[in-house]
């Protein structure tokens, strides 16, 4: 049986990298099936609606979401996300946000004299509450006593989920982890957030722990990259370090994230972590990578771990050759070139 994967392009050039990541996917054989839904700020225009009323039982019948981009000056951000990507995230307890910065071989690091070897974390980003929770509101609207709270809830559920799971990768990788912190100002929720990191220490004498400030680690990230294995931090820290470090390796382009539900409450969802960038959008210019790298996050997550090794490997090989790439990474490629050589190089 195949697996069925529901594809969300969704808006800006989301729409222009995911076909190269099915087309990756496609080249390889393996038993996935892909059925689009067309959601997003389009769909929006259309309907007022963001996805349809019945969007996440639809999405709960698939075995994963592929995703490029929500997102678009036409609709405001803070309800583009809220009424498609978070509530994905959230009702599918999507726990734990995969993002893996690594320096493909010859790209440039914009850190002067790093290299691929100084340059391999994983983030393990807590993906469901912290300052993402959605909990709040606004009084005496438009008013000059108008006051809006927004308030971060932190559980020790999901702090320990999200902890325990990095642990497990840095068990697998170089047996380091950071936990990222700000327990010196934040006195009540990043207390409990070190207390769960340091309660599961115990069980995993193999792994060193770190507890590292945010504003240190932003430092460390460029200072001493190479001191850097699994990083376990809160939604709002590492959605911003992960930006930085997708900066650090190479571009935002290349910057890939998996959305993975774990405790069998639905899809995963694997997207590329640049938005739908309506700067470019439409000329066919965006790098693809990103998504591809996603693909392969998905491929792995659903265990075809060979296929996920030769797509990160004809990823390494399209970048180490240097001859095709888009802007963000120096090259003069399109999309749809890099589409095409990352296609070849699949050994
Ligand atoms: C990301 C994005 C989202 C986030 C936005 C679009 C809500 O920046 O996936 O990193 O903050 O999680
Ligand atoms: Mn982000």
């Amino acid at each position: 049986m195949a697996h069925r994967i529901a594809v969300v392009p969704g808006d800006g050039v989301g729409k222009e990298v995911v076909p190269v990541g099915l087309q990756v996917m496609r080249a390889l054989d393996a038993p996935l099936a892909f059925e689009e839904l067309p959601w997003g700020c389009d769909f929006h225009a259309r309907t007022g609606r963001m996805m349809p009323e019945d969007a996440l039982a639809t999405l709960a019948g698939y075995d994963a979401i592929y995703l490029g981009a929500i997102g678009w000056p036409t609709v405001p951000d803070h309800i583009s996300l809220w009424e498609c990507l978070l509530p994905i995230r959230k009702t599918f307890e999507q726990y734990v946000n995969l993002r893996p910065v690594r320096l493909p071989p010859g790209v440039r690091s914009p850190l002067a004299g790093r290299g691929p070897e100084d340059i391999d974390m994983l983030f393990v980003r807590e993906n469901t509450e912290g300052e993402y929770s959605g909990t709040g509101g606004r009084v005496h609207v438009g008013t000059d006593a108008e006051v809006a709270v927004e308030v971060p809830v932190f559980t020790r559920r999901a702090i320990e989920r999200c902890a325990r799971y990095a642990f497990e990768r840095a068990q697998e990788r170089r047996g380091h982890l950071v936990s990222v912190t700000k327990s010196n100002a934040s006195r009540f929720a990043y207390v409990l957030w070190d207390e769960v990191v340091a309660g599961l220490a115990g069980e995993y004498p193999d792994v060193r722990v770190e507890r590292v400030h945010v504003d240190a680690m932003a430092a460390r990230m460029v200072l001493r990259p190479d001191t850097i294995d699994v990083v376990v931090g809160s939604n709002l820290f590492a959605d911003i370090l992960t930006d930085l470090g997708g900066a650090i390796q190479g571009s935002l382009g290349l910057a890939a994230s998996g959305n993975l539900s774990l405790g069998g409450r639905g899809p995963s969802m694997f997207e590329p972590v640049h938005g739908s960038a309506p700067d470019i959008a439409g000329q066919g210019r965006a790098n693809p990578i990103g998504a591809v790298w996603s693909a392969a996050l998905l491929l792995r997550h659903l265990g075809y771990a060979a296929e996920a090794g030769r797509v990160e490997r004809a990823i390494d090989a399209v970048c180490e050759d240097g001859h095709v790439l888009t802007a963000d990474l120096g090259g003069r490629a399109s999309t749809a070139e890099v589409g095409e050589a990352l296609v070849s190089a699949l050994a």
